[in-house]
C-alpha cells in the first residue's frame, strides 16, 4: 500500500516548536510519508527552532519582511501553499494554532479540497478582538478543518458548543512532548549570561512579551510595570529575551535599558528558553506557549492580558491573569515577590496540557482517520 503523504505547515516560532515532535512521530511510522512546509512568517526565530530540533523542511515559502502586515503574510502564503501542494501533493494537511500561516494553511488545503487536521484545536476567548488576530484565526480554522485535535476536554467542550461534533480527539498539547526533549537537570546554557545568574541568591524573573493586541499603550504600561519591579526589588533580576518584532524592540528598549537588574537579551533557542524556566523564579508573560509550558515546570505564571483562551492552569492555581495595567501587574508581582505563602500556593507543577504523548494519539487518530489501523486511539485522560 502506498505511503500517506501527511504534509505539516508552519511557520513562526511557537507552531515550529509544537509540531516539530509531531514532524519527528509521523517519520517513525511506517505507513507515513512525513513532509515539513512552512512559511517562514518567522525567519531568524523559525530556523532557531529548526535547528533545535533537527528539522530540514521539504519546502520553504519564505515570505518574511520586516514589519509585515496580516493581510501580506496570508496573500504570501496563500500564493505559496498552491505551490508546495502541487510539488509535494500531500493527502492530507496538519496546521497548528490560529497564526496567520494556520488559517492561510487551512484555507489553502480547502481550496486544493486536501483535509486538514487542526492541531491545538478548540481553543477559545470568545472575544473576537482579543487575541487579535488569533481569536478569529482559530474559528475559521475550526470551519475547515476534519480532524481537530484538542489539548484538553474544555477545548473539545468548546468545539461541541458550536456544533463539530465529529473527529475531535481530545490529545493533550505536543508543547509537552517538545519540552519533555529539552529539558535537563545537568544543562549548559550557550548564552553565557544564563550560567552566570544568581539562581540560588536572587529570584529570577523571567519575562516576555509581544500580542498585537497589547501594541501602544498596553505594552507601554507592562513595559513600565517591569520598570518598577525591577526599581523596587534589588534581590529581582529580570530576564526578557525580547521578541524581535520591531515594535516590542522599541518599546521593552526605550522603557527598561540601562537597568543593571533587567537583562534585555535576543530571542532564546527554545532548549535555552525551556531550561531557563526550569530554574526562574517566576515568569510574566502575554504569550501562550509559556502558560502552558510554565505550569508544567511548576513555576508561577502572570498572564499579561486581559483574558486567556487557556483557563486549565488559571482553576489549577498555578497562573493568574494579571491584566495590562500598571498598577495591577506591579502588586500582584509584589505579592509573589514578598509573600512566600501567596508563592508556594502558585508554585506546584501541573500537568493540565499533557502527558508527552500527544504526538502519538495524533498520529494514531491519522491512521484511523485512513482505515490504516482499526483503533481509534484512546483521549488523554489527564484533561
Ligand atoms: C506571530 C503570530 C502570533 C504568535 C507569534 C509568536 C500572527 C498574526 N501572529 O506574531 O499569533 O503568537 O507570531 O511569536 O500570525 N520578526 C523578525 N524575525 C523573526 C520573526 C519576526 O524580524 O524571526 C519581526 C518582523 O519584522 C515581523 C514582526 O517581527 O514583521 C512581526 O512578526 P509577525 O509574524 O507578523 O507577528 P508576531 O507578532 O511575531
Ligand atoms: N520561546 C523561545 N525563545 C524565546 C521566547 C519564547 O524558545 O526567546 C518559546 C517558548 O518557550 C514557547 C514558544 O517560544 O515554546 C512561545 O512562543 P511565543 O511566545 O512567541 O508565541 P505564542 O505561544 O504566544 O503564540
Amino acid at each position: 500500500m502506498e505511503k500517506l503523504r501527511i504534509m505539516s505547515v508552519f511557520g513562526t516560532r511557537p507552531e515550529a516548536i509544537k509540531m516539530a515532535p509531531l514532524v519527528k512521530e509521523l517519520k517513525s511510522r511506517p505507513e507515513i510519508e512525513s513532509l515539513c512546509c512552512v512559511t517562514a512568517q518567522h525567519r531568524q526565530m523559525l530556523d532557531s527552532v529548526l535547528e533545535v530540533f533537527d528539522l530540514k523542511p521539504d519546502w520553504d515559502l519564505d515570505i518574511m519582511t520586516p514589519r509585515q502586515t496580516l493581510s501580506t503574510i496570508t496573500s504570501k502564503c496563500l500564493t505559496g501553499m498552491d505551490e508546495a501542494i502541487e510539488h509535494l501533493k500531500p493527502d492530507m494537511i496538519l496546521v497548528h494554532g490560529d497564526t496567520s500561516t494556520t488559517f492561510a494553511g487551512a484555507l489553502s488545503a480547502f481550496y486544493h479540497q486536501i483535509p486538514v487536521g487542526h492541531v491545538e484545536a478548540g481553543l477559545r476567548t470568545y472575544d473576537k478582538y482579543s487575541p487579535f488576530p488569533e481569536e478569529m484565526n482559530r474559528k475559521l480554522v475550526s470551519a475547515i478543518a476534519d480532524l481537530y485535535f484538542c489539548p484538553t476536554i474544555n477545548n473539545k467542550n468548546n468545539l461541541l458548543k458550536e456544533g463539530y461534533d465529529k473527529d475531535l480527539f481530545i490529545t493533550g498539547n505536543t508543547v509537552i512532548d517538545a519540552l519533555k526533549t529539552t529539558v535537563r537537570k545537568d544543562y549548559h546554557f550557550s548564552t553565557e549570561i544564563l550560567n552566570e545568574l544568581p539562581y540560588d541568591e536572587k529570584k529570577i524573573c523571567l519575562v516576555t512579551c509581544h500580542r498585537r493586541e497589547n501594541y501602544g499603550q498596553p505594552m507601554k504600561n507592562i513595559m513600565k510595570a517591569l520598570r518598577q519591579i525591577a526599581e523596587e526589588h534589588a534581590d529581582t533580576e529580570l530576564v526578557y529575551p525580547v521578541h524581535l518584532s520591531p515594535v516590542v524592540q522599541e518599546a521593552a528598549h526605550g522603557e527598561l535599558d540601562g537597568l543593571a537588574n533587567v537583562h534585555l537579551i535576543d530571542p532564546l533557542p527554545a532548549d535555552e528558553m525551556h531550561n531557563l524556566m526550569a530554574r526562574c523564579y517566576l515568569v510574566l508573560t502575554d504569550s501562550g506557549g509559556l502558560q502552558e509550558e510554565a505550569p508544567a515546570l511548576g513555576k508561577p505564571v502572570l498572564v499579561l492580558r486581559r483574558e486567556t483562551e487557556r483557563p486549565e492552569a488559571v482553576a489549577a492555581g498555578t497562573v493568574k491573569l494579571a491584566g495590562v495595567e500598571q498598577a495591577d501587574i506591579v502588586s500582584m508581582a509584589n505579592e509573589l515577590l514578598t509573600n512566600p505563602d501567596a508563592y508556594a500556593a502558585m508554585a506546584h507543577a501541573v500537568n493540565p496540557y499533557g502527558d508527552g504523548n500527544a504526538c502519538r494519539r495524533i498520529a494514531d487518530a491519522i491512521l484511523w482517520h485512513f482505515g490504516r489501523t482499526q483503533a481509534r486511539p484512546e483521549d488523554y485522560p489527564g484533561a
